[in-house]
């Protein structure tokens, strides 16, 4: 085996909490240092944790020589420099979604991975859980058909807060990047980018989306309805309608997942899976192999696919008329 990985956080809120949980149970990661603009907060998410140190700025964690790989867990409006900041210091860097606020920003942070030929990942869940395996081996089998239509929703109610990271314009909130960014997931995963794209929106008294509402037309008569909003309890499903049947993927809020199978002619097929550390460990897992194979970005996330992702939300931005501060 080789070394174990140093790993960093930079950023200790909410998800960094659960990663790091994921972090624990893998042999190869060394829970190394956390990075806070608090220097209280970093020693507090260390202590809990088990890491070995802890800074009281990001340009001090980032500095360190035997820092491997970090994990940044900012808000969304902070991506782009969090990631440039990591890449300049020559660590290699899993980036919570979304990637960053825009193409733009997400062209320059692989622009510079590749300058500097290191590691950068956007930290997508789904691409890496079991439910999503079984769906995408389901398909390749073949009797099920092709994928007609897409439907999935995103939904949960949010407390509102203009202040706090769901709503601030400032740190990039709203329904779309935070949580309309997993049906696109699904949509580009299971039939592809979009041709045409129409978008409604409603907003909240901060001026982010609240609610959005996405209709895909991507050829071939190929369709899908995406719906993500912070304003209902609405939960996490995606239906796949293929010719010749469907596929339905779910998930509660503990990140349980079921996969669904209903072939024509067959018995429906029903798979549940409860990964450890609510499957946030498989994505670090992948950061470590690429790693391992001295490769610069992941199959299961590539490039391209967060460039995909990230031109497609641009473009129902565009449609639901939503504009960040300087963006
Ligand atoms: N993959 C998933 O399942 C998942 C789930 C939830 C969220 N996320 C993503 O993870 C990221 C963080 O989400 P979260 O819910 O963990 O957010 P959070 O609890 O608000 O934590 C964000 C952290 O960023 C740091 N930060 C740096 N600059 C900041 C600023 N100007 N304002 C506020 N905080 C700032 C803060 O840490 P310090 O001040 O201590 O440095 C803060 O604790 C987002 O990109 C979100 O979309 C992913």
């Amino acid at each position: 085996m080789r070394k174990k990985y140093n790993w960093g956080i930079l950023a200790p809120g909410k998800i960094a909490h659960k990663f790091a949980e994921g972090l624990k149970i893998l042999e190869k990661a060394n829970l190394y240092s956390v990075g806070s603009r608090s220097a209280e907060r970093a020693a507090a998410f260390a202590k809990e944790h088990g890491f070995a140190k802890h800074y009281g700025s990001y340009h001090e964690m980032v500095a360190d020589p035997l820092l491997d790989i970090v994990y940044i867990a900012s808000p969304h409006s902070h991506h782009m420099e969090h990631t440039l900041l990591c890449l300049g210091h020559g660590k290699n860097v899993i980036c919570e979604k979304a990637f960053a606020m825009n193409s733009s920003e997400v062209n320059t942070m692989i622009s510079m991975a590749e300058e500097k030929d290191l590691f950068l990942m956007e930290a997508l869940w789904p691409p890496f859980q079991p439910s999503y395996i079984k769906a995408l081996d389901a398909l390749k089998r073949g009797n099920l058909g092709e994928v007609l239509y897409l439907r999935s929703h995103f939904a949960f109610k949010a407390p509102y807060d203009p202040d706090g990271r769901l709503f601030n314009p400032k740190l990039g909130g709203g329904a779309l990047l935070d949580i309309g960014i997993y049906p696109l997931i699904d949509t580009l995963t299971f039939i592809g980018k979009p041709i045409t794209i129409e978008a409604f929106a409603s907003f909240a008294p901060s001026g982010v989306d609240h609610t959005v509402d996405i209709h895909l037309d991507m050829g071939k008569g190929r369709y899908a309805s995406l719906y993500a909003s912070l304003n209902s309890p609405g939960g996490i499903c995606t239906e796949l309608f293929c010719s010749n049947g469907k596929i339905t993927l779910s998930r509660n809020r503990d990140l349980t997942q079921t996969c669904k199978i209903e072939a024509e002619e067959s018995d429906p097929l029903v798979y549940t899976f409860k990964p450890a550390a609510m499957g946030y460990h498989l994505e670090a897992i992948e950061v470590m192999d690429c790693l391992d194979r001295q490769v610069g970005q992941s199959s299961y996330v590539s490039w391209s696919f967060s460039r995909d992702l990230i031109e497609t939300m641009d473009a129902v931005r565009k449609r639901i008329n939503l504009v960040y501060p300087g963006n």
